[in-house]
């Protein structure tokens, strides 16, 4: 047995040992005038700046312990090794050694008696295939191959031909499994080769891909993803004049970023096959188990349920410890909608009180040593979690009373409750569907439950592609809570970066967006101050296109037709197939329109909405960063 405090030591212990300096975990909150994402979601993003190249004050050799989000995985959230907050143990070489010293390290600490003791028979490595950016990683598996060789296995390599995955212990993977970063769209990244545990049985064998004898990869749970070992040597940028394209230029220098997951870890030490039963997670699980008079174990929804609480309350505890408050845009829409999910999986555990306060306080009691913040900002965590509970039961009653209205209409008239409305009762009010067809059940209402799941995945799968949006894991909107004002002022953001590159150029591309229901602010590339001159002829832009109330429509299209439409975004694969541009402006008379985005919405119809547009306030956001701040007076 071994508890997360002695593997957070040992893990700093060894690194220290070979010349690494501790350094203490960076906010979850990245720093403000970085865009590229929403939360820190892994140990290299607080450290981007010094992976290209700028000197970090402690040298050239790193170790931490680093609290990471990721929301990227919510719907994977209660199997049993995806967590939302999560620590991660990394080690880095900032243009000091590389791959062999960083692999043959992993192995010592992960195989030796000293250390972890894990048995070599029980570890299998991914590394990258090679493509038209960068070759296959040979020196790797000639690195891992040693390694193996010490511990008297000789190393077999996966070959897709021959399919032996049961004897391989190396398998070769596309850029999708083998390369790591960057952390937002663009910056440091490279090859990696990922370890994994063989548990030596799928742990969900319904999902199991190939019986026994799958490899890592596969998501039955029989290869845990321990460590990540990535070569951090390129940096994904746009290329010169196109917003549109990216390519791989080599870093001054060649990094190390490792990454393991302390959660995951600790299960597989402790012989757990599940996170939830580590120290980590099982007393907020008793917890909930006392809340709620269940037992954890007694059915597959009561663990699920009970997994999702535990991972969503512990996240908010540490979003809100570190300063955001629930709100409906950016990180407080995240935590909002956290925190609506546990409250809505303690109810279908039937908790019918307010509970995430007792919840959070079994968090706080089991990291209060390792990070004082959150005992620190208890009161705090306790307030908002209670504010934000209040507010959404108060929701969801105004969801049961819609509910009750569909009940009259069907009573009434016979018109049915059709999947749509199920739908928008989940959007709105937060409603999953079975507690909506549970409601209508026990009102005696009878519909068919097939159709109306149809109905509402269709709908569903509708608003995902719509609102998919440019940064890996941002939420988008939070509109759907009536956020009017909101959306007035994202027509506006659109007028906005239209006026914008019509008086400073073409070089002027969004770099982040922030609304709230008072104001709009946007970030652009603009390597210098905008005059006052340019700054009234933007808002004048903008308010003659408001004035000639201008229509704004969209369509859905194949990203490379939006492409040729000529459309502003981010235009990754990442967005699906289907892509919605939304046009504002007419551009059948010919000519173009005045602004033609690739865009989830929601807008407002015409521009003559709108109000008077003004700039409030216009800075600097960062090397070759712009940001606006500006309003709409009605
Ligand atoms: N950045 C890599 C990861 O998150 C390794 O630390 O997996």
């Amino acid at each position: 047995m071994i508890t997360a405090d002695e593997l957070r030591k040992k893990f700093l212990d060894f690194f220290s040992a070979e010349g690494h300096t501790i350094i203490p975990s960076a906010s979850l909150v990245p720093n403000e005038t970085d865009p590229t994402v929403l939360f820190t979601t892994a140990g290299m993003h607080p450290l981007a700046p010094y992976l290209t190249g700028e000197k970090h004050p402690k040298g050239k050799r790193l170790v931490n312990v680093q609290k990471c989000l990721r929301t990227g995985d919510i719907e994977d959230v209660g199997d049993s090794s995806h967590n939302t907050f999560f620590e991660m143990l990394g080690n880095w070489s900032l243009g000091d050694y590389f791959k062999n010293d960083s692999i043959k390290w992993s192995w010592e600490f992960l195989t030796d008696k000293k250390w972890l003791e894990i048995s070599p028979e029980k570890i299998k490595v991914t590394v990258f295939e090679g493509d038209n950016n960068a070759s296959r990683d040979d020196e790797s598996i000639k690195i891992w191959r040693e390694c193996f060789k010490k511990s008297g296995i000789s190393l077999e390599v996966y070959d897709k031909e021959k399919g032996n995955n049961k004897t391989a212990r190396i398998f070769p993977l596309p850029k999708k499994d083998n390369w790591w970063g960057p952390a937002g769209e663009t910056g440091p990244c490279g090859p990696d080769t990922e370890i994994f545990i063989d548990l030596g049985k799928p742990v969900n064998s319904e999902k199991c891909s190939n019986g026994d004898e799958c490899q890592p990869g596969c998501k039955c749970g029989r290869y845990v993803e321990i460590w990540n070992n990535v070569f951090m040597e390129f940096n994904k940028q746009r290329t010169v004049n196109s917003e549109q394209e990216y390519e791989y230029v080599k870093l001054k220098q060649k990094n190390v970023d490792t990454g393991m997951g302390l959660e995951r870890m600790l299960a597989v030490l402790n012989g757990l096959d599940n996170v939830y039963e580590t120290e980590l997670f099982a007393p907020i699980v008793e917890e909930i188990e006392k809340l709620s008079e269940k037992k954890y174990g007694e059915s597959k929804d009561t663990k699920k349920s009970m997994r999702i609480i535990a991972d969503h309350i512990k996240a908010a505890v540490f979003i809100i410890s570190d300063g955001v408050v629930p709100s409906n845009v950016g990180r407080g829409y995240v935590l909002r909608r956290l925190i609506r999910r546990a409250v809505r999986h303690g109810k279908i555990l039937g908790i019918e009180k307010n509970f995430t306060k007792q919840i959070a306080e079994a968090v706080i009691g089991i990291y209060k040593e390792t990070y004082p913040e959150v005992e620190g900002n208890k009161e705090k965590i306790f307030g908002e979690l209670e504010k934000e509970e209040n507010k959404f039961r108060k929701t969801l009653g105004r969801g049961l009373k819609i509910i009750k209205n569909y009940e009259l209409r069907i009573k009434n008239n016979g018109e049915n409750v059709s999947g749509k409305e199920i739908f928008d009762l989940y959007q709105s009010y937060g409603f999953p569907i079975e507690m909506s067809l549970e409601e209508l059940e026990k009102r005696g209402v009878k519909f068919s439950e097939d159709e109306l799941r149809k109905g509402f995945d269709t709908e569903l799968k509708k608003h995902q592609e719509l609102s998919r949006t440019a940064s890996a894991g941002k939420f988008k909107g939070g509109l759907a809570d009536g956020g009017e004002k909101v959306k007035k002022l994202h027509t506006a953001t659109h007028l906005l970066l239209a006026a914008l590159r019509k008086v400073l150029g073409d070089h002027i591309f969004q770099k982040g967006s922030n609304i709230t229901a008072e104001r709009l602010r946007f970030d652009f590339s603009h390597p210098e101050k905008l005059t006052n001159e340019q700054k009234q002829e933007v808002e004048e832009l903008v308010n003659e296109a408001i004035k000639k109330e201008l229509p704004v429509s969209f369509e859905e299209v194949k990203l490379n037709e939006a492409k040729k439409m000529g459309a502003m975004g981010v235009f990754e694969a990442k967005y699906g197939d289907k892509v919605k541009v939304y046009t504002i402006g007419d551009s059948a008379q010919g000519g173009s329109p005045f602004s033609r985005e690739i865009c989830g919405g929601p807008h407002v119809k015409n521009t003559g909405e709108l109000g008077k547009f003004k700039i409030v306030k216009e800075q600097s956001s960062g090397a070759g960063v712009r940001r606006i701040k500006a309003v709409l007076i009605q």
